[in-house]
């Protein structure tokens, strides 16, 4: 069996949502401080709306089909549904990645959560800050696997 599914090579090979939204209501940027994998993504957001996404990683294969399809996953989702997207749901639609590259699709979960919490930062809006854990501190760090 190939290492990656089609679904992997595709959005590997053919990234959806390249690029960079210049009036973003949202801005994340989250790394992996083993690979050295970086990952920004941009949110224009109406209403609660996630009107559009954009995102750059300059990272591994995985990592660049894990932000394509969680863009396409998240683009016209309220945000609490973005919110709740894990990196193993990314991955699920993606038909699987290999357990040694699950870690990057945690970056994308990252990324979209921190750029969530970056446009309730500048517009004042409450939220739990339990729902927002540090990406850089160790011990909230988690990576779904199965
Ligand atoms: Fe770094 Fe994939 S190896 S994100």
């Amino acid at each position: 069996m190939a290492l990656y599914s089609e679904k992997v090579m595709d959005h590997f090979t053919n990234p959806r949502n390249v690029g960079k939204i210049e009036d973003a209501d949202g801005i994340g940027e989250v790394g992996n401080a083993k690979c050295g994998d970086i990952m920004k993504i941009y949110l224009k957001i109406d209403n609660d709306i996630i009107v559009d996404v954009k995102f750059n990683t300059f990272g591994c294969g995985s990592a660049i089909a894990s932000s394509s399809m969680a863009t396409e996953l998240i683009k016209g989702k309220p945000l609490k549904e973005a919110l709740a997207l894990t990196n193993k749901a990314v991955a699920e639609a993606l038909d699987g990645l290999p357990a040694h590259k699950m870690h990057c699709s945690v970056l994308a979960e990252e990324a979209i959560r921190s750029a969530i919490k970056d446009y309730y930062d500048k517009n004042g809006i409450a939220y739990d800050k339990a729902e927002f854990p540090d990406p850089t501190d160790e011990d909230e760090h988690h990576i779904e696997e199965d």
